[in-house]
């Protein structure tokens, strides 16, 4: 793992690096073999499982996926690894979970919009409201009877397993201009979304006209003034650098957004068993690994966002929260969708309780 002082410092543009789109072709199982040294990756290890992200090298996705190589690689004597590859470098999300599916990616962090492009299941998790806070969000991933079926249920015709996941936290929308009070104040603004229905509509009700693009494309197209702004956490903001050219951010909190942490179960089952208890083992302390580290670097990024000046407005509470319920429930269709919705609705009743 990089010290901090191996990292670009923060004010630096990362350089993107989209030198293996179209891994398949590259034979990348055969790439990621061997021992390394770079960053994300675990040294002298026999078998390294490549770990694809779309996050710079200090962001705590790549953080806590290099700590989880680490303590594989300790938990299994050497026998496996993992190696993160940063910044999109083996592709954006939406391609990269067809790679994992197809084995050539062991595994990634896929945002809940793109898996649930792959499977209409998901959906109930990816909606504005379904998560209170990120304690609620980690005890409902923690909850075997509400997600177990749920994550297994891409293994037999996708090859997917998905192992966990980690907090996006709230998102927000951020913009070129400012102040944004309510809806009018972001009509005809082109803001980034994910590539996903609920976020079209949910930026929509925001007032704002949605733009789907990758989200490694997204500041190339802030600064060519394609876009007028984005939505995300404050870590994304400042560690995609967002602020330089979008300075106005706005407390919209339109979401408790969730990334699944998924592989390819024919490797991991070509493990051996022992070593498939280390794996998981090893997983579910890099997910409390990440807890930590996302709380700590939210405070870090709120207080770089000052010290650069971003202007931070508090809209009105009501300004944005009644349109975004509103689309919430507008993409609960089905018997089973509400039925997982309200399955987690009730995990916050009882945290409530508890409190
Ligand atoms: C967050 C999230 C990513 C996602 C990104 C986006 O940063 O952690 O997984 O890709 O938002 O807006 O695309």
């Amino acid at each position: 793992m990089p010290s901090r002082a191996d990292r670009p410092p923060r004010g630096l543009r990362p350089i993107r690096r989209n030198l293996l789109l179209g891994a398949p072709a590259l034979g990348l199982g055969a790439l990621a073999l061997g021992s390394c040294a770079q960053a994300g990756a675990t040294t002298d290890v026999e078998n390294i499982l490549s770990v694809s992200l779309n996050q710079t090298e200090d962001h705590p996705s790549f953080l806590a996926l290099s700590y989880f190589g680490e303590q594989l690689a300790e938990a299994t004597d050497g026998r496996w690894g993992a190696r993160v590859y940063a910044n999109e470098s083996l592709g954006a999300q939406q391609e990269v979970v067809q790679l994992v599916s197809d084995g050539s990616v062991d595994m990634a962090v896929i945002s809940s919009t793109q898996v649930e492009n792959l499977s209409m299941r998901f959906l109930p998790l990816g909606l504005p409201g379904a998560f209170a806070d990120i304690e609620h969000q980690m005890a409902v991933l923690q909850d075997e009877s509400i997600v177990g079926d749920l994550f297994s249920s891409l293994e037999p015709e996708q090859r997917l397993r998905v192992l966990g996941g980690f907090t996006q936290g709230s998102r927000h929308v951020y913009t070129d201009r400012g102040p944004i009070e309510g809806p009018e104040d972001l009509s005809g603004l082109r803001v980034r979304v994910q590539e996903s229905d609920v976020f079209m509509e949910l930026t929509r009700a925001l007032g704002a006209s949605p733009t789907p693009m990758a989200y490694g494309e997204v500041y190339t197209a802030l600064q060519a003034g394609v876009l007028n702004g984005a939505e995300n956490n404050e870590v994304s903001y400042v560690t995609q650098r967002h602020y330089e050219i979008a300075p106005h951010f706005t407390l919209t909190n339109h979401l408790v957004g969730l990334d699944y942490v998924m592989a390819n179960v024919d490797r991991i089952e070509s493990m051996d068993e022992g070593d498939q208890l280390a794996f998981s083992e090893t997983f579910g302390a890099a997910q409390e690994e990440f807890v930590r580290l996302w709380v700590e670097e939210t405070e870090a990024s709120t207080q770089h966002m000052i010290d650069a000046g971003v202007e931070i407005h508090e809209p009105d509470a009501e300004a944005f929260a009644p349109l975004v319920e509103e689309v919430g429930r507008s993409f609960l269709t089905s018997p089973e969708d509400e039925a997982l919705y309200e399955a987690v609705q009730a995990v916050a009743e009882n945290m409530g309780n508890e409190r």
